[in-house]
């Protein structure tokens, strides 16, 4: 007898041919409630891979997207869907439990946060779908939840971003300061946020005379980061360091510097410390602008197909990958490698 899981996905299948499809009407007797996008043309020979992205919040996560785009395509053997979750777990939950109903042969997550997953994944487990976790990590109680993860050592990246300003202050001679940091804290929960939060703190704690003055919230995004650090310029002008948790806070920092009549980066009097190291950062830091630009690589697509290739030959895929990851100051930089690194 047909699981009703094979009926829906037959049923998905039967409508190859379309580039974008409408799936709610032909799912309504699955208790499918929402659209599904492919992007690529449903095939019986194509290999079909659900990701579910956090949403398009900063200039890394529109690399990543696009990595993603350009592996799983037609061309190379994929039957591509994807969804936006806008930041929102609950959308990605909600996009599981379709992919799932569908049958898909592989589920890709980029978790929003951390926790909160081992109902869905449970879910997925029992429909027998592997689910490869990308960028941030998923906390379960069941490991065997998920079949692999790839991405980057986020407390190691903020590790690096303290350990380079340590020795930039030596190197100034103000090694013994006073030194005030504003933290611009990313979204809350996502693994890129504790590591690089549990990084900087814990640089702190080992250094008497440095002091976060506030933490605010900048979510990953220039309007929300430029908007809380014009709050706290409102207050104090007294910073030395904005440690911002990506590029996109990085920028709305300056934003709300320059409006208050500060100056930052090389020549001036704050110190911005950023992460990602895309095209518009590492540009800014080449200008002068961002001191140091901590590396995050959003490239992910081979990375995840390398995985899906070794399930497919029936091997076991590592459980966890950490990309190696490095960091940029404007002395290392050029345009020519800013554009070598396409993204
Ligand atoms: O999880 C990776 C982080 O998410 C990147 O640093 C940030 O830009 C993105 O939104």
């Amino acid at each position: 007898m047909i699981s009703l899981r094979n009926a829906c996905k037959n049923i998905i299948r039967s409508a190859s041919g379309l580039t974008v499809l409408s799936v709610a009407a032909l799912l309504a007797g699955c208790g499918n409630q929402t659209t599904v996008q492919t992007e690529t043309e449903a095939s019986d020979d194509l290999i079909s891979v659900a990701f579910s992205e956090v949403g398009a919040e900063s200039d890394w996560r529109v690399a990543n997207s696009e990595s993603m785009r350009s592996t799983f395509t037609t061309e190379n053997g994929y039957e591509f869907y994807f969804e936006d979750a806008k930041g929102k777990q609950e959308n990605q939950i909600t996009t599981l439990r379709n992919y799932i109903l569908q049958g898909v042969d592989y589920i890709v997550l980029a978790p929003v946060i951390e926790t909160g997953w081992d109902e869905v994944l449970e879910e997925a487990a029992e429909a027998e779908i592997p689910v490869i976790v990308v960028d941030r990590m998923v906390d379960v109680e069941d490991e065997t939840l998920y079949t692999a993860w790839v991405g980057s050592d986020f407390k190691k990246e903020g590790e690096m971003a303290v350990g380079w300003l340590e020795n930039y202050l030596e190197e100034q001679g103000n090694a013994e300061g006073d030194i005030k940091i504003l933290h611009v804290i990313g979204t809350q929960g996502s693994s890129a946020q504790l590591g690089r939060t549990a990084g900087l703190e814990e640089g702190v704690a080992d250094h008497e005379n440095w002091e976060i003055i506030a933490q605010v919230q900048g979510e990953f995004t220039q309007a929300k980061a430029y908007e809380e650090v014009s709050e706290i310029l409102e207050q104090t002008k007294d910073i030395d360091v904005i440690y911002c948790e990506n590029d996109d806070s990085a920028f709305g920092a300056i934003q709300a510097l320059e409006e208050a009549g500060l100056t930052y980066g090389m020549d001036g009097d704050v110190i911005i410390i950023s992460f990602d190291a895309t095209e518009a950062g590492l540009t800014a830091c080449l200008e002068g602008k961002i001191n140091l630009d901590v590396e995050c690589n959003p490239m992910h697509g081979p990375r995840v197909e390398a995985i899906i290739k070794q399930l497919e030959a029936g091997e076991t895929p590592e459980k966890n990958h950490y990309v190696e990851e490095s960091y940029f100051t404007p002395d290392m930089l050029t345009e020519e490698l800013i554009e070598s690194r396409g993204y």
